[in-house]
């Protein structure tokens, strides 16, 4: 009887820590880096919706570790994604940790130190609550992501004369009013149509941030930089849900045909938000997608609507300003907002 009691406790021993196995700690810097990389991790907060709104990683989504079984199906786009946990000190995350590896998630790991760490070091964060966000169109960046991207063919796609967008960037690029010494981001910078314009614009003191989440279009803008003597410029590896920018680093940030490819708005939102200093400045550039005017190929890719873009820049916090049409564009239409 003891014997069998014996084997019991050593099987139930071994499970656990099989289980425990499954979670390992990954450090603040690592984490940083995995971050700017081709499939970034995913980061789960598991307090509670108040302790997450009080202050929590960039980016990070919030499911409190003793509801996750019962909001398993919010979680299931990440079951093949890395997912990094972290709760106060380490104690709820362990469970959290216990729930999904018995879900089946089996690429999780843990943010060593906790948010007690990450508070201590200074290190971003976010504020403000809301449930988590699950990606608008799954895949929606699929092409720009591959490593086998045909960088060139794109050029002729953004830069070519058939797009109004490259015609007139003259103009779009006067709407920004930068001026020298300035800081501007261009946020899905693609092939870096904007680079140079934005440069003489902002003149030697000023500062360029080329940011986008493809592999490919990162490695041509940081080589087309360099060609065309940009100093300027910083190339910047965002994900799907960050710049990666520096809180308060920009005076302007400009999303250009981006925004709807945007899988995570509200958590882009909240970055840019941190990223634009405080009085600073959102311009959005995307299609006019009106059915029945528009054409199919923009209402079929084209998520939103110029009035549901700009209610969801308003929810985000921005307050919309007054912005005279820019002439030569008829195809696509340029918001700005400030950062109050
Ligand atoms: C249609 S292209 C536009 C490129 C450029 N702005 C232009 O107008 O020529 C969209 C770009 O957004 C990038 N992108 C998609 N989601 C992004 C995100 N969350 N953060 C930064 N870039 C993103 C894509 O990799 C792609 O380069």
């Amino acid at each position: 009887m003891a014997r069998f009691a014996l084997v019991g406790v050593c099987a139930l021993l071994a499970a656990l820590s099989a289980e425990a196995q499954t979670v390992t700690d990954i450090s603040a810097d690592e984490l940083v880096l995995r971050r700017s990389g081709g499939t970034p991790p995913v980061v789960l907060d598991v307090r509670t919706p108040e302790e997450f709104a009080e202050g929590h990683v960039p980016g990070a989504i919030n499911v409190p570790h003793d509801q996750i079984e019962q909001r398993i199906a919010e979680l299931e786009p990440y079951r093949d994604r890395e997912v990094v946990l972290y709760c106060r000190s380490g104690r709820r995350a362990g469970f959290a940790g216990e729930t999904l590896s018995r879900a089946g998630f089996a690429n999780l790991l843990h943010l060593s130190g906790d948010m007690s760490a990450w508070h201590a070091e200074g290190r971003p964060e976010d504020a403000g609550s809301g449930p988590a966000e699950t990606s608008v169109r799954p895949g929606l960046n699929e092409t720009y992501l591959s490593p086998d991207l045909d960088v060139e063919r794109y050029v002729g796609i953004f830069e070519g004369e058939s797009r109004e967008i490259s015609t007139e960037r003259e103009q779009i690029t006067r709407a920004l009013e930068l001026k020298p010494g300035m800081s501007v981001a261009d946020v899905g910078a693609g092939t870096g149509l904007f680079l140079e314009g934005f440069s003489r614009a902002v003149g030697a003191d000023g500062r360029v941030y080329a940011v986008d989440i493809s592999p490919r279009f990162l490695e041509h803008l940081e080589a087309r930089a360099r060609r065309e003597g940009l100093t300027q410029v910083r190339v910047v590896r965002g994900d799907e849900r960050s710049t990666s920018l520096e809180p308060a680093s920009v005076d302007l940030a400009f999303v250009c045909d981006t925004y709807h490819h945007f899988e995570y708005p509200r958590a882009m939102l909240a970055s840019l938000w941190q990223a634009i200093r405080p009085g600073g400045t959102l311009v959005v550039v995307d299609f006019e997608r009106v059915p029945g005017k528009s054409r199919d190929w923009v209402v079929k890719h084209v998520r939103a609507a110029r009035d549901e873009v700009q209610r969801e820049i308003e929810a985000a916090g921005f307050s919309a300003l007054d912005t005279p049409p820019v002439a030569g564009l008829t195809e696509n239409y340029l918001l700005r907002f400030r950062r109050p």
